[in-house]
């Protein structure tokens, strides 16, 4: 058989290989702590349950839906836009729904980009801001997020021809997989950057509803210009414990909204009618939830900081998202960490590199496990840590 060489231009996908591990260890009997992927623990909102039940059984819902979305879900998700972040968007042309985060970040490149062009994406990223344009052909150029610099990237670092060549910049702030939330400048600097050298800014606003302290993170669609050069993806995945749902939204230039929408009338036929009935609630009747669920997080937070802080870990606790991002104790790569911990303590963390070259040095811990077992994890990290030692 031959196959299209696409696919073996992006490294297998991080979580497959770590599911398969953790997979192994199980079937021998291992009780495996797997901080490895962000996948809340806790269920989706009663209300947003129930108007997926109601609306389930009518049989309108039934038949294929619009990839245009319904009004009442382009509605909700103006509303919502309004009240949350000041943003108007005009629910006939700046809204359309997306089967999650990931499905937009990919279609969105198929959208943008032809083969040859550039896509600048943060390094450490989610991984399909890289795949996405492999994908359809174009070329990654990598931002560095560096600790000395908040993990925001220097855009005016980046090589004039490549900016040139560019068509598509991602960001994506609450930041997974740093936890860094964006700093006055940078949204500003991007639109401006964006008018001059022609370029779609992609932001991805998957954890704006997980943040601690009183931090409220920004839309990006907020600063002045940006709906004339970007959009915004935005998912309830997070804020809501609906990853299993696949909803979600892009939003913001009307352009950009219209050409992803057109992709999509070829690739799949939209969001099933409960489902969006389901977002209204959780953007309407549910809208306080996340607020709930940052509560948890933050107790997870803290006491994963004491418990890293206790065994010489240098943490620094986010403002924002339910990650943590390490730094691997001295004399460790990694990878050669995170095969301790998962090897000696049956713990799942994510190693740095999965999420591109600057990551290396780095792991990341995810908060989205009961508070009892991020105790026991983080005595078994210690532990392990002991034995390393120990053993070295
Ligand atoms: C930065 C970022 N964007 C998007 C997503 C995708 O979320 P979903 O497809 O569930 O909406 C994730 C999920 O982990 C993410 O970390």
């Amino acid at each position: 058989m031959k196959f299209a060489r696409r696919l073996d231009q992006v490294p297998p996908y991080l979580f497959a290989e770590l599911e398969r591990k953790i997979a192994e260890k199980e079937q021998a009997g291992i009780d495996v702590i797997s901080l490895g992927i962000g996948d809340p623990d806790l269920p989706t909102p009663e209300p947003v349950i129930a108007a997926l039940a109601e609306s389930a059984r009518d049989p309108a819902t039934h038949q294929y839906p619009s990839n245009r979305g319904s009004r009442e879900l382009r509605e909700a998700a103006s509303g919502f836009y309004r009240r949350r972040f000041g943003v108007d968007l005009d629910p006939t042309s700046e809204v359309v729904p997306a089967l999650g985060g990931k499905e937009a970040v990919g279609h969105v490149c198929l959208a943008l980009l032809d083969p040859g062009d550039v896509c600048l994406s943060p390094d450490p990223g989610y991984p399909p801001y890289t795949s996405g344009p492999l994908f359809a052909g174009a070329e990654v150029e990598y931002l560095p997020l560096e600790e000395q610099n908040g993990f925001l990237p220097d855009l005016d670092a980046v090589p004039a021809e490549r900016l040139s060549a560019a068509n598509v910049l991602f960001l994506n702030y609450p930041n997974n997989p740093t936890g860094a939330v964006v700093q006055s400048g940078l949204f500003e600097r991007a639109v401006e950057l964006a008018r001059m050298h022609d370029l779609v800014v992609v932001h991805d606003n998957a954890y704006s509803e997980i943040t601690f302290d009183g931090y409220r993170a920004p839309s990006f669609l907020e600063t002045p210009g940006a709906k004339e050069v970007g959009i915004e993806i935005f998912s309830p995945s997070k804020g809501w414990n609906m990853t299993g749902w696949r909803s979600g939204l892009v939003v913001g230039n009307a352009d950009v909204v219209e050409r992803y929408r057109q992709l999509k009338t070829n690739l799949d036929s939209g969001m099933f009618e409960a489902v969006q009935h389901a977002t209204v609630a959780a953007l309407t009747e549910a809208e306080g939830f996340p607020r709930e669920m940052s509560e948890i997080y933050r107790r997870r937070r803290d006491l994963v900081a004491e418990g890293l802080g206790a065994i010489g870990l240098n943490v620094d606790p986010p403002k924002a998202t339910p990650y943590f991002w390490v730094r691997v104790p001295e004399g460790y790569t990694s990878e050669t960490f995170a095969e301790l911990v998962l090897e000696q303590a049956a713990v799942v963390v994510s190693p740095g590199p999965a999420y591109g070259p600057s990551g290396e040095g780095f792991f990341r811990i995810s908060l989205t496990v009961p508070d009892e077992r991020l105790s026991e994890a983080v005595r078994r990290i210690e532990t392990s840590l002991q034995a390393g030692i120990l053993n070295a």
